[in-house]
Formats: C-alpha cells, structure tokens, sequence
C-alpha cells in the first residue's frame, strides 16, 4: 500500500467514536425543510429519556443549532482533547464555537479537512446516540461523513411538497445501495401520519428557549421520531 496515502487522522476519529453507540444523521436534499429543528428536537427528546446524547452541527458554513436551543457562550473545555460543552444535558459540539458569529468561507478540500480536524479532537466519550445535524443536500460533508464513520443510520426529512419528495427519493440511493438504515420523516405535515411532523405556526417563536421548544407541538411530534429510533429506527 501507498502510505502517503494514509490519513492518519481517519483512524483517529474511528478511535474517538468507539464508545459512540449510534449515529444518526439529520439529512435533506432542500434548504429550510426542518432539519436543524429536528436535529434539537431528537436530541432534547433522547436525553430527556435518560439517554447519553451527543449532537453535533456539522452545517459548517450556516450552523444555527445553537440558535434554536438558545445556547450561547459555550466553548469546549481540553483534557487530551475537545470536552463537547454539556447544554441540556446534551453534549453539544458546533464550528460556531470557533467561527462565533462570523460565516466560515470553507469550500472543497478544507471544508473535509475542517471537519476532519474537529472529530479528530472532539471527546466524545460514551454515548448512546450522536445526532448530526447536516448541510442541505448531497454535499462534500456528506461524502466525509459516509468516509469517516463505519456505521450510521439517516433521518431522511422531506416536506409534503412532491419535489422535496421526489429529490429526497433519487438522493437516498445511495444510502439504500450502502444498506444503511433510513427513517423518513415528513415535516411541515398538514395532518398527524405515522413518522410526520406537522406545521406548527407556534414553533419559530420558541425558538431559543428549550422550555418553550418543549412545550410545542413540533416537539410532540418530533417524540414519535425519538420513540422510533431509541428502538433501533427503521
Ligand atoms: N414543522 C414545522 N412547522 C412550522 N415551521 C417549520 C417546521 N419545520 C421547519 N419550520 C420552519 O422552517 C425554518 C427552517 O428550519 P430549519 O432551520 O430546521 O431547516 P433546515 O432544513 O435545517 O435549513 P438549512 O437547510 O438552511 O439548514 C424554521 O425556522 C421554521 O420557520
Ligand atoms: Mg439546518
């Protein structure tokens, strides 16, 4: 084998993971169709159960998780590594730590390298689920994250609307050729269905407040989709 082809730092992520039970990524080939709010909703829902939960922002360039659980001043602590602040009794991790409030103008190569470089030093720990919270469509960070992790299930979020459905079926082929595990959801649902979210006019003013988030009916919904994967998903 060629060893100037060897990035070391893969094989350290696969060792920072080790502990980590279950991944799941929050995917959806559209812009602004809920994944981020249903990436909180998943992790507050699991960690509310008792539940080791890591969540992890990995829309480098627009991330705005930490926006929607109102978590602002945190930074990660280092002991042999990057501790995820706890918020919520989640262990959150989020390049806005690092970037605060200013766009992070990554493309290509370094958004991979950027990436590989926060898993390579995050401590995770042990965890029952990390919830990963990923950029619109399929995207370089996509192509990292099926690189870089050995075994990971996808929340597959559309909207009723039949072009979100339609690129969200042609996108998830890959996933299904790589026997990987999806859950599709449907947000901004008109009525209650089985793995559906509904239209909650009330959400975006709880925005930033996880006691309001809770009390939502978005986040009602959104137990069913916790319920589902805290079996073992799909
Ligand atoms: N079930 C819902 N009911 C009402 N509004 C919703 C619902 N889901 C999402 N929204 C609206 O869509 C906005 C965008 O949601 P969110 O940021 O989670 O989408 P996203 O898919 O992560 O977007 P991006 O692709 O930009 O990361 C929310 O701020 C809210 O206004
Ligand atoms: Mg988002």
């Amino acid at each position: 084998m060629n060893n100037l082809r060897i990035d070391p730092r893969e094989a350290i992520i696969k060792d920072r993971m080790i502990a980590v039970k279950n991944i799941w990524l929050v995917s959806g080939f559209k812009g602004g169709i809920g994944k981020s709010l249903i990436s909180v909703a998943v992790a507050l829902g699991l960690a509310d159960k008792g539940r080791k939960v890591g969540l992890l922002d990995l829309d480098i360039t627009s991330s705005t998780d930490h926006i929607i659980l109102g978590a602002d001043n945190l930074y990660p602590r280092e002991d042999m590594g990057l501790l995820p602040p706890e918020f919520e009794k989640i262990k959150f991790m989020s390049f806005q730590f690092f970037s605060k409030s200013y766009p992070l103008g990554f493309r290509g190569n370094s958004i991979s390298n950027a990436i590989k470089e926060l898993l390579c030093v995050t401590v995770w720990g042990e965890l029952d689920f990390l919830i990963i919270d990923m950029p619109p469509g399929f995207s370089d960070t996509t192509m990292d994250v099926i690189k870089l992790f050995d075994k990971f299930s996808v929340i597959a979020v559309s909207t009723p609307s039949p072009l979100s459905k339609k690129i969200l079926e042609n996108s998830v082929k890959v996933y299904k050729d790589m026997k990987i595990g999806i859950l599709f959801v449907e947000n901004m649902a008109q009525k209650a269905k089985i793995n559906s979210i509904r239209f909650d006019p009330k959400i975006d003013k709880a925005l930033g407040d996880v006691k309001k988030i809770k009390r939502t009916q978005f986040y009602k919904d959104a137990l069913k989709i916790v319920s589902k994967i805290e079996g073992g998903g799909v």
